[in-house]
């Protein structure tokens, strides 16, 4: 079961860091292969904490490789305070690769990210103003700077001389904003180079390789199936794929060689940032979800949209993703809800939608339907497995299941690694040396 993706089926904050974690045991290469650091994964081990925003989840293991490919955008600022505070915790990002193909978010992406925000006024995106997407719109017309330019100065320079020439003019004559020099960044970026050149390499060839011998992959997903940039709610999304299709692109890896796709869902739905979302809660269930849950971005520390579970959005993530199971996490947060919502259909306009309608002017306006059930109202974060879960919350899972046509293959009810349960037995997670 060489190659593995872990994608999140909502709005991105599902809990993929924790999966990752969980498997850690069983993997030799953890890759991230879109997206960049506006992204943020949370690992808890014991009393530690780690938040990663582009380094993989499972960086802080000795015996994996920990790859960052091509369809990553990189700032390279970020990426080395990330791996000094790693280092300062006593672990290292040693073995750390990444893809010469990848974007680098260069200062004026996350400057042109803030302006065209403010620009935007109330229809803003509500981005995490990191400079995503204005790195992927100059990767995409071609003016993008890669990591390998990293590896000749000479020609970084005459790129990003290029670029700024028009940036500059942007900036100046339409923002009224001071311009970019072109000396101070090659500067910078000539010391993010001596930090960085060593491992940058060819890492599709890697990823292969490592495949080819039967070695274990693990692809994680930055963001959510709904904030894919063709069949998330655009243009309230990423700039990026995270969906399992991205992995090909993003790692260049062949379809054929995915073998298994396995879908993050929390038990209630989170969104940060604007954007459709037709099950969220303005009442007092979603300030419970929001407090219970803690729903505060990692990134951006935001507080998080809440609502409840929404069936026909896990369908079709099943559908765009091939997922072949699903991990439901954030359980314990459902606890103390005597009844619990999960939506299973829209109304608009007197029409019933079971499947994700077919334009955006009816998911604006849909009316959630509901079906609801009992909560098991008790603690369940101590439970150790699936047969010490209450009935009520075992008939949740197993609702789910029916819903959606898939195997709920574990549940999670904490933070914590050992709150992480297999029903099936099926994925084991299992201890390993740091
Ligand atoms: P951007 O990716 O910073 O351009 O932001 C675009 C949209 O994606 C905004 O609504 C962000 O809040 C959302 N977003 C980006 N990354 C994440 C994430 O890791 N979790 C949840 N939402 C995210």
């Amino acid at each position: 079961m060489p190659g593995i993706v872990i994608v999140g089926t909502q709005w991105g904050d599902e809990g993929k860091g924790k999966v990752v974690d969980a498997l850690a045991g069983q993997v030799d290469m953890v890759v991230r292969y879109q997206g960049g650091n506006n992204a943020g994964h949370t690992v808890v081990l014991g009393k530690e904490v780690f938040k990663f925003h582009l380094l993989p989840s499972g960086v802080i293991y000795s015996h994996i490789v920990p790859v960052i490919a091509a369809g990553v955008v990189v700032d390279p600022e970020v990426l080395l305070s990330e791996v000094r505070e790693l280092e300062k915790r006593g672990y290292s990002a040693e073995k750390l690769l990444i893809s010469g193909n990848a974007h680098l978010i260069m200062p004026y992406h996350r400057k042109f990210d803030a302006l065209s925000e403010k620009k935007l006024g109330k229809q803003a995106i509500g981005t995490t103003r990191r400079g995503i997407g204005p790195a992927y719109s100059d990767k995409a017309a071609r003016i993008g700077i890669r990591v390998q330019d990293l590896l000749d100065l000479k020609i970084f320079r005459q790129k990003l001389e290029a670029a700024l020439k028009e940036k500059n003019r942007v900036l100046t004559k339409v923002y009224g904003e001071k311009p970019f020099s072109v000396d101070e960044i090659t500067a910078k970026f000539a010391e993010y180079s001596s930090k960085l050149k060593e491992k940058v390499v060819d890492t599709a060839l890697l990823i292969n390789q490592y495949l080819d011998e039967g070695k274990t992959v693990l692809f994680e997903s930055a963001q959510g199936t709904f904030l894919d940039i063709d069949y998330g709610t655009y243009p309230f999304v990423t700039s990026s794929s995270p969906i399992a299709g991205g992995v090909c692109t993003g790692a260049g890896v062949p379809p054929k060689k995915i073998s298994k796709v396995i879908g993050v869902t929390k038990a209630y739905v989170t969104r940060v940032g604007a954007g459709p979302f037709p099950t969220e809660d303005f009442g007092e269930d979603g300030d419970k979800l929001a407090q219970l849950g803690q729903e505060y971005g990692t990134t951006t520390g935001r507080k998080r949209r809440c609502g409840w579970l929404d069936i026909v959005l896990l369908k079709y993530a099943a559908m765009l993703n091939g997922l072949d199971s699903i991990v439901l996490t954030k359980m314990d947060v459902l606890s103390v809800f005597k009844r619990i919502k999960i939506c299973v259909g829209y109304e608009y306009e007197g029409q019933v939608f079971e499947v994700y309608p077919p334009h955006q002017s009816i998911f604006h306006k849909c009316l959630p339907i509901y079906e609801e059930v009992d909560g098991w109202q008790e603690d369940i974060s101590q439970v150790k497995s699936f047969k010490q879960l209450p009935l009520k919350a075992r008939r949740y899972v197993k609702k789910i299941e029916k819903l959606v046509g898939l195997p709920v293959e574990a549940v999670s009810v904490g933070q914590e690694r050992q709150q992480l349960m297999f029903p099936y037995g099926k994925i084991e997670p299992s201890e390993v040396k740091r």
